[in-house]
């Protein structure tokens, strides 16, 4: 198994191209299932969509990756196909589940893995399950995988999501694209990976009108050639932006769009983050005196969940108590342990992180847990003394595309073995 080992205490500078945004990547390629030729530009190159391309190639699609253009040309000549997403698949990723939308509304019949929990949370799909049964499937659940028909296809309808789920919400869109008549959904999730998927339904004749938390889907899919360039990854940007206000003297990040995260820059403003923000780029610098902070998780425009464990870092280093309101996952502080080995003052009560600072760091050999709790120890053994080590590096390669070698280009001593 493979572990980074990073010499803490070296100061960044330099820049960093952010890559696509891997969590608007995976819906838009399960939307592929609709289309007979669809080229996707910008996409980062993290073993998630190495999984979802499979899945697809499972399903009987054809594809063709180029590395080097970070891009995907997808091909579905409707021969061969097999609607079912299987265990393997989606156990690796639960973004699998993405494929039931498509498939039900195209092919009137899925076969899909239930998920399973992760180490983050419970994480159900009877939101999913609600909003296709709303638009008109019959599903039924046998052994672990959801059995789902909709022989007269699927009907336009009007509901609303008892709570927002991004997953759900795409789901729900993409089987609605594809259904008969007029569809009205309340409730949604607005993350703008999602505003991404229905900007790329929209190259595909859908009509999607937005208002507030109401999307309303008409004019179902016609299938035509087509190329879509997907949005910066905001979380990638987000977490290098920590990182320059950690131990930067200068941290360029480019080919970026600083309004998918004006959440977070107003965040790290009252945290007295120092960064000038430019139209494509941001430059962030070390920040001394930095100020303490309550924040809640909650679903966008509110604070990223995906950012949670990350922001904590830089809480460790702010003076005072912060605390952080963790409102969307049950199970999404397993990176505290860790931090308190290496030095961190955390306390955890119910859902609620105390952290008290400024503390100083120290290396450690430390276990990542999940993506995003990886991350943050990455961050974490910038600025701590001595050497960390990192285990069960896998879940960063699911997320954050070439990460050592973006750091080492910025000057930061990591070596991956
Ligand atoms: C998406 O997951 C993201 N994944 C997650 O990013 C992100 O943390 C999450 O949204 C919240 O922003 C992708 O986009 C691929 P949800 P998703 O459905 O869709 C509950 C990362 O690190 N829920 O919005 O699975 C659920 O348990 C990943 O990149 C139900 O109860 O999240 C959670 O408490 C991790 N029933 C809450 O809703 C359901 O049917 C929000 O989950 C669905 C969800």
């Amino acid at each position: 198994m493979q572990k980074l080992l990073i010499e803490g205490k070296k100061t960044l500078s330099g820049s960093i191209n952010i890559s696509g945004s891997k969590n608007s990547t995976l819906p838009i390629l399960a939307a592929t299932i609709f289309n007979n030729y669809t080229k996707i530009k910008n996409i980062p190159l993290v073993n998630d969509i190495f999984t979802m391309l499979d899945l697809l190639k499972f399903i009987g699609l054809k594809y063709k990756l180029s590395k080097k253009k970070h891009s995907v040309e997808v091909i579905n000549d409707e021969k061969n196909i097999n609607t079912v997403a299987p265990y393997k698949l989606v156990k690796t990723m639960r973004a699998g589940v993405l494929v039931l939308g498509p498939l039900l509304a195209k092919y009137k019949k899925a076969k899909v893995s239930l998920p399973g929990g992760c180490a983050i949370g419970t994480r159900p799909v009877d939101l999913h399950l609600f909003a296709l049964k709303k638009l008109g499937a019959k599903i039924n659940i046998k052994n672990g995988y959801i059995l789902a028909t909709a022989i007269n296809g699927l009907k336009g309808t009007r509901f609303k999501f008892p709570t927002i789920s991004v997953g759900a919400t795409e789901n729900a869109i993409l089987a609605a694209a594809q259904a008969k008549g007029t569809t009205i959904i309340d409730n949604c999730a607005i993350e703008p990976e999602i505003i991404d998927l229905i900007k790329f339904l929209k190259k595909l004749g859908v009509k999607i009108n937005i208002e507030g938390r109401k999307i309303k889907i008409k004019k179902p899919i016609k299938r035509k050639k087509i190329s879509y360039r997907v949005i910066c990854d905001r979380i990638e940007l987000g977490t290098y932006l920590i990182g320059g206000a950690l131990i930067a003297k200068k941290l360029r990040l480019n080919n970026i769009n600083p309004n998918l995260i004006k959440k977070e820059i107003s965040v790290l403003k009252k945290m007295r983050v120092k960064m000038s923000v430019g139209k494509n780029y941001i430059e962030v610098f070390k920040s001394r005196n930095i100020k303490n902070i309550n924040i809640t998780t909650a679903p966008y425009p509110g604070f990223p969940t995906d950012m949670q464990a990350q922001i904590m870092i830089l809480m460790t280093q702010a003076k005072g108590l912060s605390k952080i309101k963790e409102s969307i996952f049950e199970n999404r502080f397993m990176h505290v342990p860790e931090l308190k080995r290496m030095g961190a003052k955390i306390e955890i009560s119910n859902n609620v992180a105390n952290i008290s600072g400024p503390s100083t760091l120290t290396g450690a050999e430390v276990m990542a847990t999940d993506l995003r709790a990886s991350v943050s120890l990455v961050l974490a053994a910038l600025i701590a003394d001595n050497r960390t080590k990192i285990n069960r590096i896998y879940h960063l390669d699911r997320g954050y595309q070439d990460l050592e070698k973006k750091l080492i280009k910025c000057k930061a001593k990591i070596k991956r073995v």
